[in-house]
């Protein structure tokens, strides 16, 4: 019995030492310390010896469990130390790799100069206000003083949604909408996409934007018109460029002016861009026609005020020298990438 038990001992140890994973260290420890092990089974046939044999060979056993637990602990120790160096060896991150470039969006260039602009009429007092894109015929023409028959809209090629609706043809809807929920004094702008049925060429685009403005108060007069749109030009584009006024005509407003400021590209001398004028037209603008500050209840004896609407497209075009307006409209990323 006690050869067995040396001969026992012996394998195990030696398969032990031999093992390589932790299932073979498991399956090694059935087979030697289970219910059903080898030494359990030796410890069973301890009954057949005699009384005197029986302590002595009980410790031989008990020492020899004792040993074969205590290598299997260790091996299993080492087993898991290798697992996880193994594991850590192939998860090592190298830091000296170079990283990913993350892309980072843009602003487009019309919200670019558009966000100028708001920080040019922000400090000149001015709030922001929104309208809506689809008017009714109302606000977009009526309330400006261009009833249904009126030659002036020809000027504009309205898509119409329905009898009296339609898709704003310019921001001068919003002057309705704010003096009828403002009482003055008044001074905001509204800028946003407006629409008109053209044919689409380098220059038109039947989606543009604007930027309407609208000043009323008591003792408003065409001074003011010209200082606030002066001061605006000369921020824009610098502060030697020059602004002509011309006499022109809106049903909406009486005067009526055209801005233009001079040529950012050749300073006047004219060029490509100006078309040879050395002068590049922005905006429209007037002193509000009294009609239509009555009929939003401003009583025109009391209040006089000045309105104006520039072309944001236009603006964008010139101060990034953009040959054609529709590569505003295609969104294709190499071009947005370039601001
Ligand atoms: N709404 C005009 C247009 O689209 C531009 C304009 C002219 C707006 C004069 C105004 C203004 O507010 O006073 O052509």
């Amino acid at each position: 019995m006690k050869e067995q038990l040396i001969a026992i001992r012996e394998a195990a140890e030696n398969s032990i030492k031999a093992a390589k994973t932790m299932q073979e260290i498991e399956e090694l420890r059935v087979k030697y310390l289970g219910k059903k092990g080898e030494l359990t089974a030796l410890l069973k046939q301890m009954g057949s010896l005699s009384s005197e044999e029986r302590p002595v060979m009980g410790q031989l056993v008990n020492e020899a469990k004792a040993l074969l637990e205590t290598a299997i602990s260790e091996k299993s120790a080492e087993l898991k130390k290798a697992e996880q160096d193994e594991k850590l060896k192939a998860e090592t991150i190298d830091i000296t790799m170079p990283a990913k470039q993350s892309k980072v969006g843009k602003l487009h260039p019309l919200n670019t100069v558009l966000n100028d602009m708001i920080d040019i009429f922000q400090s000149m007092g001015f709030d922001v206000v929104d309208g809506p894109e689809v008017e009714t015929d109302y606000y977009n023409f009526e309330c400006l003083n261009v009833p249904a028959d009126h030659p002036a809209r020809d000027m504009q090629d309205t898509f119409y949604l329905g009898e009296n609706l339609l898709l704003r043809t310019q921001t001068s809807a919003a002057q309705i909408r704010t003096m009828e929920n403002r009482k003055p004094p008044i001074r905001v702008i509204c800028p946003g996409r407006v629409f008109r049925a053209d044919e689409v060429d380098a220059t038109h685009s039947p989606v543009f934007h604007q930027i309407e403005g609208l000043v009323v108060d008591k003792g408003i007069t065409m001074c003011d018109l010209k200082g606030v749109l002066e001061q605006f030009a000369q921020e824009i584009y610098g502060s030697d460029t020059e602004v002509k006024f011309r006499p022109s005509f809106f049903p909406f407003t009486e005067p009526s002016v055209e801005v233009d400021v001079t040529c950012s590209e050749c300073g006047g001398k004219g060029c490509r861009v100006c078309k040879g004028s050395g002068w590049i037209e922005i905006l429209g603008a007037g002193m509000v026609h009294p009609k239509v500050l009555a009929s939003c209840g401003i009583d025109p004896e009391e209040y006089t005020g000045f309105a104006f609407g520039i072309g944001l497209d236009r603006l964008t075009t010139t101060r990034y020298k953009i040959s054609d307006i529709r590569l505003l409209f295609e969104n294709d990323k190499r071009f947005l990438d370039q601001f």
